[in-house]
């Protein structure tokens, strides 16, 4: 079964093809236009100037698909959640070809995409129940997964995701969009023990609960943000070597909450697998921490390195996604698929 994936959620023009055989996915293709330049000038994703590009970007990744049309089964879009104008790129791009080469249709939602890259180029597929992190420029989730396609949020971030804490700790450090692959990298030859930043919402009894009830699973990184600030202010960094300190001490205060809820979680729900997605995922240290501890703590539950090309936004994940939607025979009609940009799984 070959799958062609649309992924238009955000900065990244995406088309892929994934193919489905002998119980494994082969990426075939996996075409990633980034607008990461063009944004960089203005500090941060624009709406409107994405769109745009996401127009003129689409039509030539698509010509290198064409060729395959007719052995393409099912076509798979991300339909949110998203900047809108930016979804409607893909789905409509997606709605065109559904009608015109008479292909059946999928909306995926882009944090499912997210979960389902653990599935690419793995030879042993993932088991259930799991725990999925999801950490990215827009999300911190963790979620429950009984089943394919059963998704149960049990913690997220009360205020900004982690990939937006990482980007604009960048930015107090001077560095252009995005921040958290530059910090990560200056992080590698930095002190984390050097600057004692906060570790929000580390401590369950010292935050309010959630819904009548305070899960421990939730996280929050805005205070995180000011305290980089106030202490890049007060002790501006008088060499390269303090930079990389902050960074390092920076990075390190993200990780131990991060590592801490999720094994959290793994130990809570007793999973089989856990699972990781989304850009910030790429960070080579908070994978080692987070395997470290997970051999320590749950060796028992499985959990296998990420690439970093699935990290970040492509379409290859939300083809695999389409797979599981289509042996459900979850199709949308052209006719009636819609972008959600608010779209919660
Ligand atoms: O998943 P993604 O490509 O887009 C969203 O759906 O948001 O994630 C982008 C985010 C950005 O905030 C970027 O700074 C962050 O992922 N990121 C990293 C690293 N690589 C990308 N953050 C920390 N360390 C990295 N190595
Ligand atoms: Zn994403």
């Amino acid at each position: 079964m070959l799958i062609l994936g649309l992924e238009t959620s955000c900065d990244e023009t995406s088309l892929a093809l994934v193919e489905y055989k002998a119980g494994r996915f082969f990426v075939r293709k996996n075409l990633v236009a980034s607008q990461i330049p063009i944004h960089q000038k203005y500090g941060g994703v624009v709406p409107e100037v994405a769109a745009r590009n996401h127009v003129v970007n689409i039509v030539p990744l698509l010509r290198e698909v064409l060729p395959f049309k007719k052995k393409i089964n099912t076509i798979a879009v991300t339909s949110g959640p998203g900047l809108v104008t930016s979804l409607l790129v893909g789905v409509e791009t997606a709605r065109t070809l559904a009608w015109q080469w008479h292909k059946p249709l999928i909306a995926i939602n882009h944090l499912e995409g997210h979960i389902y890259a653990n599935w690419l180029d793995k030879d042993t597929l993932p088991t259930f129940p799991a725990v999925a992190l999801i950490i990215s420029g827009g999300h911190t989730e963790l979620l429950l997964i009984k089943n394919h396609l059963q998704y149960r949020l049990i913690g997220q971030t009360r205020d900004d995701a982690a990939g937006e804490c990482f980007d604009k700790a960048g930015k107090i450090m001077g560095m252009p969009y995005p921040g958290g692959p530059a910090l990560a990298k200056l992080a590698q030859s930095g002190n984390p023990k050097a600057v004692a930043f906060p570790r929000p919402m580390l401590d369950k009894s010292n935050f309010p609960a959630r819904g009548g009830q305070a899960s421990g699973l939730d996280f929050s990184f805005s205070g995180l943000k000011t305290s980089i600030l106030y202490h890049c202010q007060k002790n501006p960094p008088v060499n390269e070597q303090a930079k990389k300190d902050i960074c390092a001490s920076f990075q390190q205060a993200i990780i131990d909450v991060v590592v801490a809820k999720t094994v959290a979680a793994v130990k809570k729900y007793k999973v089989k697998t856990l699972l990781l997605g989304g850009g910030v995922a790429a960070n080579q240290e908070l994978q080692k921490q987070l395997a470290d501890k997970m051999t320590k703590e749950v060796p028992q539950t499985m959990f296998a390195p990420l690439n970093p090309t699935y990290c970040g936004d492509n379409a290859a994940m939300i083809a695999v996604a389409g797979y599981f939607h289509a042996s459900k025979k979850d199709f949308t009609p052209w006719q009636k698929i819609d972008v959600n940009p608010n779209w919660e799984l």
